[in-house]
Parts: structure tokens; C-alpha cells; sequence
């Protein structure tokens, strides 16, 4: 049996914050609401110029020096992004010129805010089947660019950012007290599509558009889809829910990380929260929230993490580890 251990965490933020006071003088909502309907108080935002790739490109360079790795030692790069550069080439592919990587494979997956859990396990089944020793795995987004800056229920809730970590095959492992991701579940129901979709798109339109949210609706499926997935994903590895020492959410609602931690019965103080901080930055929230709990301690080698998410599509999962 392989398994995919993770060598490496990395991280990175845009400079600019953008706190709720400053959204309130753009569009008629305040700090108060924001707050108590998601926890979240600031985002940043990529500067004119800054993109994707190039939010991506510093997290993957942080992954890297952390694992102690080269570029070239890279077999794989699965890169998770609603947001890409250009409609094609895939950002992935700009993020391994960037790293001067000259060998090896890189691709793009999109499953928009769970696109982190469905990157990480393509990578993980890729590392399996024998076909990747080391791979990179990414989640880096410029929603500032796809939002209605005059829509005061979508543009107060996401950010920019990006997170990745390094992936390395280990051969041997076979037991559930093993390091390395031990089990992934991924989902997906399309005819949900009109509750979370960009209006735009290549084929559709010929434009870029921007991001639709009817929030209410999607936050009615959130918890019940994600406590599921989460049981799931525990569902044979002969763990349960008591001994998850962290789970790293996407950070959509602070609400809605309640609401499963009280519907899993999980202590709160086991949820990664980075909402209040970042927003909601989609396929990077995950990997950023990872990288915070790694670099300050609070996730030590040999515990278990549960990874969690649920985004447009709808698209949902979750990646079961031992660090
Ligand atoms: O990451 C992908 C998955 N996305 C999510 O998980 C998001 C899920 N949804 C949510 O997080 C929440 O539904 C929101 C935070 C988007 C909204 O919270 P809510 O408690 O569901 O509020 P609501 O949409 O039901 O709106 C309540 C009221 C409405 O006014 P009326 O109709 O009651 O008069 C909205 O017009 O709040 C109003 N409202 C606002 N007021 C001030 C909506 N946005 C704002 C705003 N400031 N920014």
C-alpha cells in the first residue's frame, strides 16, 4: 500500500486588506451584519496586476522550502482554481514555469470551493496508482475579480489568497495509524447549479461574468452535506469522530462551521478558523487554514486531520489524513 504523506504546507496573502467598514461605504450593508451573519471582519485583495498564478506561485515556493524540495523534484502539479489567469493554458502550468520545473505534469481542476479536497485527491490517486511520486497541490483564487461589487450579498464574503502543500509517496503504509492521507470522498449534484454559478463563461457568453449566490439556499444543504461526507470519509479507516484531533474547514460562514461541529459532535476548539481573516477564498481557504494551524503548532505530526468542503456544482468532499 502507498500512501501520500505531506512534506509541505505554504501560504500566501495579497498585501491589501479590505476591512467591513470599507465594504459598508461601498454598498449598503455594515460590519455588525457581516459579522454576525459569518464571522468574517476582512479579506484581502489581490493588487491590479497580481494573479492567480502569481498568488499561487509564493505558496508553492513556501510548500516547497518547508519540504525541504526543489522544483525538479516534482512528478505532479494539480492546481485547484475557479478563478485561472486565462481561460487557457491552465494556471498550473504558468505556476511550473514560474518555479523553473522542467520535468513532470501540471494540470488545472476545477470543483470551485471544494476544489482543494478534489485536487488533493486526484494528486493522492495519482501517487497510488504509481504514477507521481511528489506531487503539488494547490488552491489559489482571485475572486475579487468575479464579484458584483455591487452586490451587497455576495461581494462582502470572499477573498484572495492561495495555500498549497507538497505531497511524497511513501511505500509500505498500509494500516489506519499510518501517516498520509487515508481516505478521500468527492461529490457532486449539478442540477444545483442556479444556487452558486458565475453568469459567464467561454462558451456561454464570451465573457468573464460574475459570481450568483442565493446564500440562504446554499447554506440550507451546507451542513447536512458536509457532516455527511465527513462520516464518510471515517467510514471503514476504524476511526471515528472523537479521535479527529483537527478539522481544517472551508471557510464559507462561521455559522456553518458551527452548525457541523455541533452536528458531528466535535468540540469547536478542533475547527481551523481563518473566515474571520481571509472570508471565503474558495479553493485556497482549505490549504490557508492548513498552513496557519501547521506553522503555529496547533497540527503535530501523527495526528489526524479531517478536511472539508462545499462549493458551487454543487461539489463536495472530504480528505482524511494522519500528519
Ligand atoms: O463557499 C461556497 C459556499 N457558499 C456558502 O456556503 C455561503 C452560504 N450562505 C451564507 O453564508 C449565508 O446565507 C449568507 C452569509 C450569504 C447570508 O446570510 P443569511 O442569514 O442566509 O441572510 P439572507 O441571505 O437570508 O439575508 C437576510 C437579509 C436579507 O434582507 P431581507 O430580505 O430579510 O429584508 C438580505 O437582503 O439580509 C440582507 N442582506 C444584507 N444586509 C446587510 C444580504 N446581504 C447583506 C449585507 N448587508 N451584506
Amino acid at each position: 500500500m502507498r500512501r501520500s504523506v505531506f512534506a509541505g504546507v505554504g501560504a500566501y496573502l495579497p498585501e491589501r486588506v479590505m476591512t467591513n467598514a470599507e465594504l459598508a461605504r461601498m454598498v449598503d450593508t455594515s460590519d455588525e451584519w457581516i459579522v454576525e451573519r459569518s464571522g468574517i471582519r476582512e479579506r484581502r485583495i489581490a493588487a491590479a496586476g497580481e494573479k492567480t498564478s502569481d498568488l499561487a506561485l509564493k505558496a508553492a515556493q513556501a510548500a516547497l522550502d518547508q519540504a525541504g524540495l526543489e522544483a525538479d523534484a516534482l512528478d505532479l502539479i494539480v492546481l485547484a482554481t475557479a478563478t485561472p489567469d486565462e481561460t487557457f493554458p491552465a494556471t498550473a502550468c504558468a505556476v511550473q514555469a514560474g518555479l523553473g520545473m522542467s520535468r513532470g505534469f501540471a494540470f488545472d481542476v476545477q470543483a470551485v470551493c471544494s476544489g482543494f479536497v478534489f485536487a488533493l485527491a486526484t494528486a493522492d490517486n495519482f501517487i497510488k496508482a504509481g504514477q507521481a511520486d511528489t506531487a503539488l497541490v494547490i488552491g489559489a483564487e482571485t475572486f475579487s475579480r468575479i464579484l458584483d461589487w455591487k452586490d451587497r450579498g455576495t461581494c462582502v464574503l470572499f477573498g484572495d489568497g492561495a495555500g498549497a502543500t507538497v505531497l511524497r509517496a511513501q511505500d509500505g503504509a498500509g494500516t489506519a495509524a499510518d501517516r498520509g492521507i487515508l481516505k478521500t470522498a468527492l461529490h457532486s449534484d449539478g442540477s444545483k447549479h442556479d444556487l452558486l454559478y458565475v453568469d459567464g463563461g467561454p462558451s456561454a457568453t464570451g465573457t468573464v461574468g460574475q459570481l450568483r449566490m442565493q446564500g440562504r439556499e446554499v447554506f440550507k444543504h451546507a451542513v447536512g452535506n458536509l457532516s455527511a461526507v465527513v462520516g464518510e470519509t471515517l467510514a471503514g479507516t476504524g476511526l471515528g469522530v472523537q479521535d479527529i484531533d483537527w478539522v481544517v474547514p472551508h471557510q464559507a460562514n462561521l455559522r456553518i462551521l458551527d452548525g457541523t461541529a455541533r452536528k458531528l459532535g466535535l468540540p469547536r476548539e478542533k475547527m481551523v478558523v481563518t473566515v474571520d481573516r481571509h472570508g471565503n477564498t474558495s479553493a485556497a481557504s482549505v490549504p490557508l487554514a492548513l498552513a496557519e494551524a501547521v506553522g503555529d503548532g496547533r497540527i503535530q505530526p501523527g495526528q489526524v486531520v479531517m478536511m472539508e468542503a462545499m462549493g458551487g456544482g454543487f461539489t463536495w468532499g472530504a480528505a482524511l489524513a494522519r500528519w
